[in-house]
């Protein structure tokens, strides 16, 4: 990724307005079904100790059912939204533009019509969902993450979207199972940036079962109460937000359950630079600048970068023994 870019301007809409407006009624729905409860359970507990505590912090063992509980679990943080116009015109797809606010316009007429998504792999049972069937693995949940993007700017998001573990239990992941590995769209007529070098497509990210499994990782087909526009990665995208945004793939086809660590986008074309693990960490620089602090679009001023993002009570756990040093 090149250096940071400067921020935008100030926002033109009001950050809080979707706080005000929205209730957080639904968080009844955040503790899952039963399949994609035991699986997950499965995979965040393989051992106890701190992996159950991260179980039972993630509401495994009890639905969520108050604004504090979803809090609590991390599934909305009470800052200022970032605000719409800035969320859908300061993006990085390259698919489309390597230039922030050139993206959007680039983006405006991408169809996803018809849009299939393969989920394969070391699964019992294959399948091919089409957004409907998306639709029926879960009803989408509020969840109001924050993103913090590897070259140091960062944002407040109420993403609409379900946990990634509801739609991998429907295909049953077998024991072999070690990464999920994730793949966009590759159309060059439809994502004219693939005509460039700009990267190696199709853009392929990964999260190892552990992570995937994490009820904080959800796949994202809305933001601010509306279908996720295609500067963000519709009809469907990946959200983990203890990671760096690059994990984040958009418009995604294909997922597959495989027993090797994917060789992803930035870690593969610029391996001293971008790390599979990409845990937000302020005490790892990028080799070309700080990761110390970020800046918020639309707030003045930098602030300093949490460990995991500020989600460190939920996901800790999950790298226990891991050197968090290396951050690859
Ligand atoms: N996914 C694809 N397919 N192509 C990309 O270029 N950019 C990543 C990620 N997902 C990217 C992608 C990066 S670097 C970031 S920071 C986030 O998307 C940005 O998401 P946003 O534009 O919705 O803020």
């Amino acid at each position: 990724m090149p250096p940071p870019a400067p921020p935008p301007a100030d926002p033109v809409s009001p950050p809080d307005v979707y706080f005000n407006r929205r209730s957080f009624l639904r968080a009844g729905a955040v503790a899952g079904s039963v399949a994609a409860t035991a699986l997950a359970y499965r995979w965040l507990n393989p051992s106890g100790g701190a992996a159950v505590e991260t179980a039972k912090l993630a509401g495994l063992t009890a639905p969520a059912t108050s604004p504090a509980a979803a809090a609590a679990l991390g599934y909305r943080v009470d800052e200022p939204l970032t605000s719409l116009q800035d969320v859908t015109n300061y993006n990085n797809f390259y698919e489309f533009s390597t230039d922030k606010e050139g993206v959007a316009p680039a983006a405006a007429g991408f169809k996803t019509d018809g849009w299939k998504i393969v989920v394969d792999g070391l699964v019992a049972k294959p399948t091919t969902f089409d957004l409907d069937d998306l639709r029926r693995t879960a009803p989408p949940e509020e969840r109001v993450y924050r993103m913090r993007c590897v070259e140091a700017w960062s944002m407040v998001i109420p993403w609409a979207g379900f946990p990634l573990a509801k739609l991998l239990a429907r295909v049953e992941p077998t024991s072999a199972a070690k990464h999920v590995a994730f793949e966009t769209l590759l159309d060059p007529s439809r994502m004219p940036g693939q005509k460039t070098a700009a990267l190696n497509w199709p853009y392929v990210e990964g999260l190892m079962m552990a992570e995937a499994m994490h009820p904080l990782t959800i796949l994202a087909t809305g933001l601010y109460g509306r279908e996720l526009p295609p500067q963000d990665g519709a009809p469907v995208r990946l959200v983990v937000p203890w990671k760096y945004g690059f994990k984040g793939i958009k418009s995604i086809v294909r997922i597959s359950l495989v027993d090797k660590q994917p060789v992803t986008t930035w870690a593969g074309r610029a391996p001293d630079e971008y790390g599979f693990l990409a845990n937000v960490n302020p005490q790892v620089d990028h080799p070309r600048w700080s990761q110390a602090n970020e800046q918020r679009i639309g707030v003045p001023g930098r602030r300093p970068t949490l460990m995991f993002n500020g989600y460190g009570e939920q996901v800790a756990g999950l790298y226990a023994g891991v050197d968090l040093r290396a951050n690859f």
